[in-house]
Formats: C-alpha cells, structure tokens, sequence
C-alpha cells in the first residue's frame, strides 16, 4: 500500500491505520527527514517525492501498489494510478499538490484499477457509523498521540503557515477552552 502526503493528518492516520490492519505500507512524502516519525507510525519504507520522475510518467508502468491513499492530486496521482496492480483501489481524498489529473484510461481499462473518491464532509450518517464502529475496533489507530498535537484557540495564527508551507506534521487539535 502507498500513502502519499504521508506527514499530514489525513496521510499520518491512514499509515497507522493500513499498517494496523496488517498491510505493508510506503509513505510517499516531501520530507525525507521525516522517515523516523512515519515509521513510528508504522511505515515500513519511506518514499522522497524528490526520487520520482514525475515529467515521465508512463501509461502503465510496473504494478506494484495492492491499494493507495492519495491526498495530493495532480502528478502524483497519475503515477500512483500507472504503477498500481491488477484490480487495485486508489483512495483519492486529496487535492494538497494540484486539482488536476492528466492521466490515461489505460490503467483503469487494462488493469481494473478504481479511484475511489472520498467526500467526508456528504457522507451519509449510516456510513459515517459504520466507520466509526470500525475506528473504535478493528481499525482503531494506535499511535494518535504522536500524530496529534494540540494548540490553543489563540494561539491558531501561528501554524497555518506550516499548513500553507506543507511543514504541518499529523493533526492539529484546537483546544477552544485554553
Ligand atoms: N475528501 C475528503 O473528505 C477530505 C477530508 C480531509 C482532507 N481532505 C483533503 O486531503 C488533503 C490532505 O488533508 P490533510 O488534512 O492531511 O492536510 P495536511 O495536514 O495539510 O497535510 C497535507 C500533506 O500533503 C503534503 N503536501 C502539502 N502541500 C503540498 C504540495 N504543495 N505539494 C505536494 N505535497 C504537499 C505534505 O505531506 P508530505 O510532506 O509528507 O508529502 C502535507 O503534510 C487536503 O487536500 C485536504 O483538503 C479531503
């Protein structure tokens, strides 16, 4: 399994979930000197974006991811969909890179790859229980006090420059009370 935006919120909770579940994940991320805290989570191999060769992305190129997490959009996306393999699911949640995708039919029509697209904010209630049963069972992440710091309502001006920089690390709480 890949997960790319591996360092955000989104990318930090799907790692520790998919590894978790028992998967092998990669973490594809733009901050290499982050491998220790995406393997504390569970990554067992750490991608840098930085070794893709983005301005060559075939229509198909080798199959090697059994499913995906993409919170990125753009290029990466479409590389993620040429190296999936046979009947393989991408999770397209993301658009943190780009809103586009240039990408070909030939992975969805040769290999049965799907994108699935994730909407968290139109989910409908029957489904948003039956995620949260699992969250507080089988796929309950193990490790959210890494991923998770907290800053006080006042005190929010001050991190969404790592948002806009894309230097935030996992999820931030704001605590409205402090
Ligand atoms: N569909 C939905 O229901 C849903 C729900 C929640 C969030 N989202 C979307 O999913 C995405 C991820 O959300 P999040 O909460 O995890 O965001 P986040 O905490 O800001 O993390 C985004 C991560 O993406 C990477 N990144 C950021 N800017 C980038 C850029 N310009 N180019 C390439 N990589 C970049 C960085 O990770 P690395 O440095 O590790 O690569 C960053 O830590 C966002 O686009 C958000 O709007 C969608």
């Amino acid at each position: 399994m890949i997960v790319s935006g591996a360092t955000g919120g989104v990318g930090s909770i799907a790692i520790d979930i998919l590894a978790g579940l028992g998967h092998r994940v990669v973490a594809l991320t733009g901050k290499a000197g982050e491998a220790d805290y995406l393997k504390s989570l569970g990554a067992a191999e750490v991608l840098a974006r930085a070794n893709l060769d983005l301005a060559k992305i075939k229509p198909l190129d080798k199959a090697t991811w059994a499913g995906a997490v993409d919170n990125l959009g753009g290029d990466v996306l479409a590389w993620m969909a040429s190296t999936m393999q046979i009947g393989a699911p991408i999770a397209a949640v993301g658009l943190a890179a780009s809103m586009s995708l240039n990408t070909t039919v030939a992975p969805f029509i040769l290999r049965g790859v799907s994108l699935l697209g994730v909407d968290s904010v139109n989910c409908e209630m029957p489904v948003r229980q039956r995620v949260w049963a699992r969250l507080a069972g089988d796929m309950r992440p193990r490790h959210l006090s890494a991923a998770t710091r907290t800053v006080p309502f006042d005190a929010l001006p001050t991190v969404f420059e790592d948002f806009i920089e894309a230097r935030v690390k996992g999820r931030i709480v704001v605590d409205m009370a402090a």
